[in-house]
């Protein structure tokens, strides 16, 4: 566990990152990685910006067109007893779809940040790949989140928002503490994230041990238990998502915490039109995912041809499955005390 105090580099003021932001990236085995964590294997590139917006678009059909979950409305509506505006940090924003979305890179349909003009709002992530033009109630600043103290004042944010991003946070418990220690009392945490474990027919692997059945999908199952062996080797505990509600509640901070959880269909079988919708999306999400996985096998010591051989049949699964594919969700949102 590093222990030093993170930097943060606001965004949007370019004197401190620049137009050449290349001091940021690397490449590692074909693909743009951020400098500041190598436990956090997934690429930081556009591609990669691409599949958050599928990911991001895939919430707004479950969320019925809502860009959140809990009482956020409320808490942003209402002005700080110091008059001061209300605050929300997005924990590894990515390409920042939460508060802002750029439609062409001229004109912009604001999502949060639009729809609070009068709050702050600051998104936080390892490298600098969101929008530079951004409405001035909104911040992005680089920071490796992976670290015992995070770089915010106590009591500080309204709400804290971290989504698809645990696979980037070694010790998850102690970064509960520290949200837990930024929020204001009352304040509220939303968290999100999906299981690495796969479901064929609403089946996992191990359900599927034991009742010694097929899984349907031998390529697809097999990439994901790789997937999950190289997160542990990086010290990222993968039950972090069905635990959420337990992590949040074993911190002693939070109360009213609400637990959702969901099957995502992975593909075209649902009847349903919007549950089609979302499957679309989470298709195309995983068709983008699967060669991101690359690097991390490489590096986690596959050849590349086995690296290649592991996605492509993982592919053939995704595109000619024989079983209905999907994933659960995890949603949770709480107060804190
Ligand atoms: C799959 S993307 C999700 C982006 C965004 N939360 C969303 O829902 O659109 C995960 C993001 O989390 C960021 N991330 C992962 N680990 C991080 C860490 N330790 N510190 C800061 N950001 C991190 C990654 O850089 C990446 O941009």
């Amino acid at each position: 566990m590093r222990l030093n105090y993170p930097v943060v580099f606001p965004l949007n003021q370019l004197s401190f990152v620049g137009e050449d932001d290349s001091q940021f990236f690397c490449q590692i085995h074909g693909r743009r990685f951020n400098v500041l964590n190598d436990r956090y294997m997934l690429p930081s590139d556009e591609e990669e910006v691409r599949r958050s917006e599928l990911q991001h678009r895939m919430l707004q059909f479950l969320f019925s067109g809502k860009n959140y979950v809990g009482p956020v409305d409320t808490l942003l509506s209402t002005p700080r007893e110091d008059q001061s505006r209300p605050r929300v940090l997005d924990l590894g924003t990515g390409g920042g779809f939460w508060q802002v979305h750029i439609l062409t890179l001229t004109r912009r349909r604001l999502d949060l940040a639009d729809e609070f003009p009068g709050a702050e709002i600051i998104g936080v992530d390892l490298a600098p790949i969101q929008p530079r033009d951004v409405p001035a109630n909104c911040t992005f600043e680089l920071c490796d989140l992976d670290q015992w103290y995070l770089p915010y004042p106590t009591g500080h944010f309204e709400v804290v928002h971290a989504r698809f991003m645990h696979t980037g946070v070694g010790n998850y418990a102690r970064f509960l503490h520290e949200i837990a220690r930024m929020l204001r009392p009352g304040g509220l945490v939303i968290l999100i994230e999906p299981d690495t474990e796969p479901l064929a027919d609403g089946k996992s692997a191990s359900e599927l041990r034991r009742t010694g059945q097929p899984s349907g999908m031998r390529g697809w199952f097999t990439l994901w238990e790789e997937y999950r062996q190289c997160l542990r080797e990086k010290g990222i505990d993968v039950d972090v998502p069905p635990q959420l509600a337990n992590l949040l509640a074993s911190t002693g901070a939070f109360e009213q915490i609400v637990s959702q959880e969901g099957n995502i269909p992975i593909g075209f079988w649902p009847k349903d039109p919007v549950a089609l919708s979302i499957g679309q999306l989470a298709w195309m999400n995983y068709d983008m995912m699967l060669p991101a996985m690359k690097p991390l096998l490489i590096s986690a010591g596959k050849r590349e041809w086995e690296a290649k051989k592991l996605i492509e049949e993982a592919h053939q699964d995704l595109y000619y499955p024989l079983v209905r594919a999907s994933t659960r969700l995890h949603i949770v949102y709480a107060v804190k005390k």
